[in-house]
């Protein structure tokens, strides 16, 4: 090992204890969607309809970690990861979405948490990464009230079927992605473009959120956002308007109303349509107390007034509108970072800003990071991937959780997304976040040499824990 190598890797010594994962969700990697009584979801059905993923992907088989689990579990292993991220398919378990229990569902479940608690993985469950029965949606879907309640019988049936599997229950996967992508851009199932329902669908994610943890009782349970750090362009009025709005709808709207349990004045104002959702007792419960928060990083949004910019921070790939509800004409410039295979910046500082922003602004909550990575063009040679620059982002951004946790943040873990390539919702597999390639005709998995570098950081930190705990 070169000096440079040993002085990096002791950077990236953490606390004894904290998590290092990979994540992976269910309609990206499982297929097998009409096995053993599996319904049918929003995905599927959005799959099907031309034109919304690029090549008319589906996810069908995707990389069949149904059929392959015991083999991905001893992946894992063999990396050395202390938890797993995954999330159970809300129609596998409940295939129209309220009612009858399908126990196939929860039986897979089951035996791959039993795999992973076998080899020391700790199983940290997603109860929703965006797979909504497609039943609820034919009763309006997320601006549909009742969903919440619905979502929150799932959340109990699961809990009580897992509880004992399960290291940590989280709520919902993203909700900005599943309110304002499946419900203003359109560019996510179930693919409406009707801006004032995204709103409404946001507020009933959240609910859903808190009744979920109100129904799961025991501990321990966690909320998830996908934070950014937001930038004006310049000091203009427009542009500090500009990053006030999308810091607005893209942070504040779901950490405030989580973690204070009130809606910002701002946002509020900002959007169109009369709020007539918020019933009483609603933020109550969507303040719910948990016991983590699971934040998401990816990137940094520079952003700005003036009129005639890009509508969003990288290119979409399919035909679809705005996801900013009453923001639309805030334009997306570069902040002068080179970019991901998505178009996306990568920014480790943007991380470090958003944990110690959580940390100062809200009440005390520890934090993992739940999501991180980024898709590259990879080449696979002599069964190799040489992927560097993904080595290099996930080392830039486990030094800024390094960084953070020097700053006094309660972090607790990290997260890569994601374990294996896997389907990228609408960009289908036209995109490869794994640090384990797959082979989309074969299902061949191969670990790439960032997996291998990850692995070798992971052994590091082990080495340095109490031999007995
Ligand atoms: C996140 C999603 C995850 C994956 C990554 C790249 O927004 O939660 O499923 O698509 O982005």
């Amino acid at each position: 090992m070169t000096t440079q190598e040993e002085q990096t890797r002791a950077g990236l010594r953490f606390p004894t204890g904290f998590a290092l994962g990979a994540a992976t969700s269910a309609y990206q990697i499982e297929g097998a969607v009409r096995d053993d009584g599996r319904g049918t979801s929003i995905w599927d059905t959005f799959t099907k309809t031309p034109g919304r993923v690029l090549n008319g992907h589906n996810a069908d088989v995707a990389i069949d970690h149904y059929h392959r689990y015991r083999e991905d579990v001893a992946l894992m292993a063999d990396l050395g990861l202390t938890a797993y991220r995954f999330s159970v398919s809300w129609p596998r378990i409940q295939p129209t979405g309220s009612g009858k229990v399908n126990q196939k569902g929860l039986d897979f479940y089951k035996r791959l948490t039993d795999e992973l608690r076998q080899h020391g993985i700790d199983p940290w469950l997603t109860l929703y990464h965006w797979d909504l029965p497609q039943e609820l949606e034919d009763k309006g879907g997320w601006p549909n009230r009742d969903v919440a309640y619905c979502f929150a019988d799932f959340a109990a049936t699961v809990h009580a079927a897992l509880k004992d599997h399960v290291h940590t229950f989280s709520t919902v996967n993203e909700p900005w992605c599943a309110a304002f992508l499946g419900y203003a851009s359109g560019e996510h199932a179930p693919g409406r473009r009707e801006p004032q329902n995204a709103i409404r669908g946001a507020h009933h994610l959240n609910l859903a959120h808190g009744l979920a943890v109100q129904a799961m009782g025991a501990r321990r349970v966690g909320g998830c956002v996908n934070l950014y750090a937001v930038n004006p362009a310049t000091d203009s009025v427009e542009d500090l308007d500009a990053a006030r709005r999308i810091d607005g709808l893209q942070n504040r709207f779901f950490l405030d109303a989580l973690l204070l349990g009130r809606y910002p004045e701002d946002v509020l104002a900002d959007v169109p349509g009369e709020i007539d959702f918020i019933q009483p007792g609603d933020m109550k419960t969507i303040n719910a107390p948990i016991d983590v928060l699971l934040v998401n990083y990816y990137s940094r949004f520079t952003v700005s007034g003036a009129p005639g910019g890009r509508q969003s921070a990288a290119a979409a790939p399919t035909d679809s509108g705005s996801p900013w509800v009453g923001s639309e004409h805030v334009s997306f410039v570069s902040g002068g970072q080179p970019v991901t295979a998505m178009g996306w910046e990568i920014d480790e500082s943007g991380l470090v800003e958003v944990l110690t922003r959580v940390a100062r602004e809200y009440p005390a909550i520890p934090m993992v990071v739940s999501e991180n990575g980024a898709a590259f063009d990879d080449v696979l040679a002599d069964g190799r991937v040489h992927d560097r620059e993904r080595q290099a982002y996930v080392e830039a951004h486990l030094g800024a959780c390094k960084e953070a946790i020097d700053a006094g943040v309660p972090l607790e873990g990290y997260f890569a997304w994601s374990l294996m390539d896997n389907f990228e919702w609408a960009w289908g597999y036209g995109k490869r976040f794994g640090l384990v390639h797959v082979d989309f005709e074969t299902q061949e998995r191969r670990l790439k040499d960032s997996a291998l570098w990850y692995s070798e950081i992971i052994r590091q930190n082990r080495r340095h824990e109490p031999t007995d705990s």
